[in-house]
């Protein structure tokens, strides 16, 4: 997002030129979209039966992002592009603070009182959010934004859950996307290398 909105300001404040932020955010929305239908679906529910009332803040969020997504949505190269350097500013600033948020409070709350089972069950669905013909996209996004635990943690579950065959093309994307990391990777789970 911060790069979208470095983007948008750069049409703003020069050429008035919208056309790569627009770009990246048509991807961006989906990503969100995925994102908070997960979360909505797997994690608040799960959440409000261990820390009652502690989720609402987030559905709270979500219902914001869905308005302000709508007006990003309309955002085209020929929109002006103050208006849309706007839009993005309060997008950057009200997502960061969520999803601080959500990484120091509500995703230690679920480690902490969900079970190893549960915590699986909730990244399979998440990750189930994504249709297959976006994972190329997605993966490429989504691994080198992630720490070698999670990217261990993440391979592990779709591992499971999928079928060897559609696994067996997921694992050849995450291997280009993590390239030199893949050493790393296969450590930890070393049935990747069979
Ligand atoms: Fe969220």
């Amino acid at each position: 997002m911060k790069s979208i909105d470095d983007a948008a300001y750069g049409a703003a404040a020069g050429d008035g030129n919208l056309a790569p932020a627009v770009e990246q955010l048509r991807f961006f929305n989906e990503i969100l979209k995925w994102h908070a239908d997960g979360e909505d679906e797997l994690v608040f529910p799960a959440i409000e039966k261990v820390a009652p009332l502690a989720a609402k803040t987030y559905v709270h969020d979500h219902h914001e992002f869905d308005a302000m997504t709508a007006g990003l949505a309309k955002i085209a190269s020929t929109s002006d592009a103050l208006v849309a350097a706007r839009e993005t500013a309060a997008l950057t600033a009200v997502l960061r603070i969520h999803l601080d948020k959500e990484d120091q409070l509500l995703y230690p709350l679920l480690r902490e009182r969900t079970s190893l089972e549960e915590q699986t069950a909730i990244v399979g669905g998440m990750a189930a959010h994504v249709p297959p013909e976006r994972t190329p996209d997605f993966i490429n996004w989504f691994f080198p934004l992630l720490g070698h635990d999670d990217r261990a943690m993440w391979t592990r579950v779709v591992m499971g859950l999928m079928p060897e065959q559609v696994f067996a093309g997921v694992k050849g994307l995450i291997q280009a996307t993590v390239a030199g990391d893949w050493a790393e990777l296969t450590r930890r789970i070393p049935e990747l290398d069979s």
